[in-house]
């Protein structure tokens, strides 16, 4: 048995006594937390919490002094595509001289310039890229993490995405989810024959990936430059006959009923919402789906934010992931998601907190065991370094503030 005691926690942050499954609406703005606290943490687990005055005094333990030190969960970034193969800074600078990021989907860039990447990319390379870059995010403090296909759109490239992204759960300490999005653009050779990639996805993508059980979610992304809300709805029906269940992106720019479709098919989460009108707002109201913002992205292409605010007001529940990929967000970073939320979309630190942590994890349907400091939940901490106050994190955006973070009761 081990036994890590962190002491003269100047703010311990998100702490539950009776843990809650999601965060909504006004209840977003209210952060629980304990001044001058101690954590206690056995193997795992997190065992107790608590203030200063009871701290146990246990000899066996380690013991950390969090002193002028803040103490979260780890965040739970619900959303990330950081398997891919290399980069695309080409395309960035296109941008700068006046293409937008969907005249570059068309001109056969973005996701298929990725794709093609990969293929010719080996299984252990792709690995040790991706290995590197969850290492990185694990470091800005990110303990559980979704992480999708969708750089591969061939059976066997796909399949190398998914196999490396099982590798990885078997690596390292961080809880990883794994999510199919076969349908994440058509293939160049498809172009002409959109049913025949959708019958390769059904017919030959989803058995071996069951068969192998390889991914735990599917996604499409639904858009005008990728897959209708018809071709939406037949992916979707088809992965949940293998049990997988829905996270679906859609709105990054056009409404096109994609929320209501998700929805509808019982989806865990709606991901971007930079466009979202008020029927779709309502629809989400009467669901269980998360909308999951993720501002990083259209930070990166210059784009409008999601109508964060307008969203809260309404009572839902908010999550914020980073979409870590090669095209749209080349980061993981977390804090500077948080950043973005609180001075583009103008949620509050507390808010932002709420939909990066317990948020996060609901969406990932981990919400059970992470995403808040609770007792018996996964011990997946960050301690900071001295800081003045929490709105300190979002507000000093370009600096580094994580100074240790402890995935499963160990230290990274
Ligand atoms: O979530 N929107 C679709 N997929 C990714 C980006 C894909 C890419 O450009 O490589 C996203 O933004
Ligand atoms: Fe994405």
């Amino acid at each position: 048995m081990s036994l890590l005691i962190i002491k003269n926690i100047e703010t311990l942050v998100q702490v539950e006594t009776s843990p809650r499954p999601v965060v909504a609406g006004e209840a977003m703005r209210h952060l629980p937390t304990i001044k001058n606290a101690f954590l206690s943490i056995e193997n795992e687990s997190i065992l107790d919490f608590g203030s200063m005055d009871d701290c146990p005094s246990e000899v066996n333990a380690e013991v950390i002094d969090a002193r002028g030190k803040f103490v979260f969960p780890c965040w739970c970034d619900s959303h990330t595509h950081l398997v891919f193969a290399g980069s695309r800074e080409g395309e960035f600078v296109d941008r700068i001289n006046g293409l937008s990021y969907q005249e570059i989907a068309e001109r056969g860039g973005g996701i298929l310039n990725s794709a093609k990447r990969l293929q010719q990319t080996s299984e252990e390379e792709l690995l040790e890229q991706s290995s590197k870059r969850l290492e990185e995010i694990m470091a800005f403090g990110t303990g559980a993490v979704e992480i999708k296909s969708g750089y591969g759109l061939t059976v066997e490239s796909e399949l190398k995405i998914l196999r490396v992204i099982r590798k990885l759960k078997e690596t390292y300490p961080i809880e990883i989810k794994s999510t199919f999005l076969g349908a994440h653009s058509i293939p160049a050779e498809y172009k002409q024959n959109r049913k025949g990639y959708l019958d390769l996805i059904t017919n030959e993508m989803l058995p071996r990936i069951a068969q192998e059980n390889l991914a735990d979610y599917i996604d499409v992304f639904c858009e005008k430059v990728a897959f209708s809300v018809e071709e939406t709805i037949a992916i979707m029906k088809a992965g949940k006959e293998y049990g997988l269940k829905p996270k679906i992106h859609t709105n990054q720019f056009n409404c096109m009923g994609g929320i209501q479709a998700s929805v509808e098919h019982g989806a865990i989460s709606v991901d971007h919402l930079e466009v979202l009108n008020d029927e779709e707002i309502e629809c989400l109201k009467k669901s269980d789906t998360i909308p999951t913002l993720l501002p990083s992205a259209p930070f990166f292409i210059n784009d409008h934010y999601p109508p964060a605010r307008k969203m809260i007001k309404a009572g839902l529940p908010v999550a914020l992931a980073t979409d870590y990929n090669p095209g749209s967000t080349p980061s993981g970073r977390m804090p500077f998601v948080l950043s973005l939320a609180c001075i583009k979309m103008r949620m509050t630190p507390e808010e932002a907190i709420n939909a990066a942590t317990i948020n996060g994890a609901k969406a990932m349907e981990l919400e059970k065991t992470h995403g808040s400091i609770a007792k018996g939940k996964v011990a997946n901490v960050m301690i900071t370094k001295p800081i003045p106050s929490l709105a300190y994190l979002p507000y000093a955006f370009g600096s580094d503030l994580i100074d240790q973070v402890i995935i499963r009761g160990k230290k990274l």
